[in-house]
């Protein structure tokens, strides 16, 4: 997926406690090794992956649709791609609710219902 396609993306799954949650489980599987528990990737972790926490920090975009990119296509020289664990880009997408809801207030967007 290109850089442009990917900011075109719209994320199809709301932004609900019960996706978030889902995003979790898969992240506490397949991504705390090297973005740690909390997602700072401070403790344990692989030298220079990003602390998720911080949307300034990110090198690859922060739209959904980039966040979506990162996690299937990989990202700079160390980040694996996840297409092929995480078939379901529904999946994908909870991961990507999960990963906005770790960001500060004010910054993270507003919790929808359904
Ligand atoms: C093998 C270690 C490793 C694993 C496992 C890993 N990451 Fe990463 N991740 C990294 C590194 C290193 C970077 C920084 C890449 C760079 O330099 O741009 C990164 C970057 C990212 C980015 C892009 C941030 C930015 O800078 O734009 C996202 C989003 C992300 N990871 C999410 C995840 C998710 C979700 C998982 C689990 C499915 C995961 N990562 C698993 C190492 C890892």
């Amino acid at each position: 997926m290109s850089a442009e396609d990917a900011k075109k993306l719209r994320n199809p799954v709301s932004y609900t406690k019960a996706s978030i949650a889902a995003g979790r489980s898969t992240y506490q599987r397949q991504c705390t090794g090297c973005h740690g528990a909390d997602g700072k990737a401070t403790v344990d972790v692989v030298a220079d992956a990003t602390d998720l926490t911080s949307p300034q920090l990110y090198k690859s975009g922060i739209s959904e649709g980039e966040i979506f990119r990162s996690i299937k296509d990989g990202a700079g020289e160390t980040m694996p791609a996840f297409k092929d664990q995480i078939a379901k880009d529904e999946d994908m997408w909870h991961l990507v609710n999960f990963i906005r809801s770790l960001w500060p207030e004010g910054k993270k967007p507003a919790l929808q219902d359904k």
